[in-house]
């Protein structure tokens, strides 16, 4: 089985955690636009969904699938029933790098918004300790340096993202070589650093649940 079939299978599998008659969030990457498409087919069973970038917004408009402002979603509907995204890595605690493709703001927001995060992943997500993936940092641009300069005395090696800007106007940094040994503690370490809007690592709201790819079939971590 490809990759791109592993991925197309944990998409699929994702929709026996959509309810009818809820919102769902909808996250960002490739194996999410997979997820997307399912979707598309019990559409009419969903009030709509909540998106956690443009492009994910402008791929479910696409298909005809109802986009609601998060803050609309709320105040009208309360929570989302369910969260449905990718991740770079995840490690034994269904701890998260998200931000490859730099939307990562946007989806811990609409994660925290959720009841439910389903992590849909092929196996070569799988790791031991988050950090082999350089952990993303989307920054306020003018701090940049600042964070770059936190992230060597941290024993990392910054990389900005060239050419880059995310949905929110900002920079992303990435992060290679951290030694992520604690995910929490990593995560609230950047969280306390000035002109940091988000990092990468979803320790503190993971996963629920992770439907994992492999050539024999869905795995479902719990
Ligand atoms: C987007 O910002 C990321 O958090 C994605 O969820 C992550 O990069 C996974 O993407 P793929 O499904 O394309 O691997």
């Amino acid at each position: 089985m490809t990759q791109d079939e592993m991925k197309k299978k944990v998409a699929e599998a994702a929709l026996a955690y959509v309810e009818k008659g809820t919102l769902v969030g909808v996250g960002t990457g490739s194996t999410a636009n997979m997820f997307i498409d399912a979707l598309a087919t019990i559409k009419d069973d969903i009030l709509g969904t909540v998106a956690s970038s443009e492009v994910t917004a402008e791929r479910l408009r696409g298909h005809g699938i109802p986009v609601f402002d998060l803050n609309e979603a709320l105040a009208k509907h309360g929570r989302l029933s369910v969260y449905v995204d990718g991740a770079d890595e995840f490690d034994p605690l269904k701890c998260l790098t998200k931000g490859g493709g730099g939307a990562l703001t946007r989806e811990k927001i609409v994660a925290a918004a959720s009841n439910k995060f389903v992590c849909i992943v092929d196996a070569s997500k799988q790791v031991d300790a988050l950090g082999a993936f350089p952990l993303p940092i989307e920054v306020i641009p003018m701090a940049k340096e600042l964070i770059m300069h936190a992230a060597k005395d941290m024993g990392g090696s910054p990389v900005l993202r060239a050419g880059f800007v995310t949905d929110n106007g900002n920079d992303i940094v990435d992060v290679h070589g951290l030694c992520i040994t604690d995910a929490k503690a990593m995560e609230d370490l950047w969280n306390a650093t000035p002109g940091v809007v988000t990092n990468g690592i979803f320790a503190h709201q993971g996963a629920d649940v992770i439907l994992m790819g492999t050539p024999e079939g869905v795995v479902t971590i719990a």
